[in-house]
């Protein structure tokens, strides 16, 4: 099955150009945003000049911090409910989007407690969600993903709910303003959801097709992003659209072992999550199949699997990860029974060693 259900709108000022796609959604929005970035790359603006020339109003809940937790989103449901907001705006990188998407299921089933996120027997339904991304990698635009922080428990946990925006505006020109260390660590974890996208038991023929025009749109930025060259409209933009593709394949699939090893390494050691998944991916390559090694090699312009490290290594000059937290990232994935099933070749604790940079 390939499920996609989000309306997607993309190009330079999409938001401005379809503004009547809003029109019936709600009255009153809520817009979910982290403390500043969307201030300053102006997608907030955009949105509120389409909200009043819409006549419609809004209230903003800017206090979504990295890796949302549970109680942001019940604080940001309640100040939602208690300004009668009737749909979610989130605006920005992962975080806004996500924790959008669990607002709008939370105001929606107002009584619920938080366990609600987790309760598999529960209607998923939600007030109408908007997303728009304004960094270039999770490409939660374009999945049913919201991974939120349990404090609980010290970890990140998806919702169980499928939540697919309702709609998602995908313009380049909010990248713009963003540190260049995001715009390359976003960028590598685009990449990594189309090699493990495609690198899943689950990949089928359309998730190859999200997966190679993202690839072939991501390699034509790759002198830009090494400042090789300025960027101009049509990179940025080229940027957003495969980060979406690659969300369009990971809906469909999920991600693999890199990922799985990566998050102790963010966890532990504070390092970025494109950055750190990005640490695995050649190791992951090398173990594939030669013939879609080869295709997603060839789509993303590189030669071999050491010469896309290089380019990484390049680009985010990553520190080294103690062997202490390689080895907890082996044991988490090798109990990882799920991930484990996901990969479309034989594992053992070997192949998970080789894949962490071990030497075995
Ligand atoms: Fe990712």
């Amino acid at each position: 099955m390939f499920y996609m259900p989000s309306r997607l709108y993309t190009g330079i000022d999409c938001l401005k150009k379809n503004a009547k796609a809003l029109e019936g959604l709600g009255k009153k929005a809520l817009l979910v945003t982290g403390k500043s970035s969307a201030l300053k790359n102006g997608s907030q603006k955009d949105v509120v000049e389409v909200l009043e020339s819409l006549n419609k109003t809004f209230e903003v809940f800017n206090q979504i911090e990295e890796n949302p937790s549970i109680e942001t989103v019940m604080k940001a449901r309640d100040f939602g409910l208690l300004e009668g907001c009737d749909f979610v705006i989130g605006i920005g990188g992962g975080s806004p989007m996500d924790a959008a998407k669990a607002i709008a299921l939370m105001m929606k089933h107002k009584e619920a407690g938080w366990e609600y996120l987790y309760d598999s027997k529960a209607a998923s339904d939600t007030l109408p969600i908007v997303c728009i991304p304004t960094t270039c990698g999770t490409g939660s635009e374009a999945t049913a993903v919201s991974v939120l922080t349990r404090t609980d428990l010290l970890t990140k946990k998806s919702s169980v709910h499928k939540l697919f925006p309702t709609m998602s505006f995908i313009d380049g020109k909010y990248l713009k303003s963003a540190p260049k260390s995001i715009l390359n660590n976003t960028a590598m974890d685009a990449l990594a959801h189309m090699y493990e996208g495609v690198l899943h038991s689950k990949a089928t023929d359309y998730t190859w097709l999200c997966a190679k025009t993202g690839l072939e749109l991501w390699k034509k930025n790759k002198d830009f992003l090494l400042g090789k060259r300025e960027g101009e409209d049509a990179d940025y933009q080229r940027l957003m659209d495969a980060s979406t593709m690659a969300g369009m394949t990971i809906a469909q699939t999920g991600t693999t072992i890199p990922h799985s090893l990566s998050y102790p390494v963010t966890i532990r050691l504070g390092i970025p999550h494109g950055k750190a998944v990005s640490y695995f991916q050649a190791a992951y390559l090398k173990e594939a199949k030669k013939e879609d090694r080869d295709r997603l090699l060839l789509a993303s312009g590189f030669t071999d699997p050491d010469q896309m490290h290089e380019f990484f290594l390049t680009l985010c000059q990553p520190e080294k990860i103690s062997e202490e937290v390689l080895e907890i990232a082996v044991s988490e994935v090798k109990a990882n029974e799920k991930k484990l099933a996901a990969v479309p070749f034989a594992v053992d604790e070997s192949v998970i060693r080789r894949i962490a940079g071990f030497m075995n």
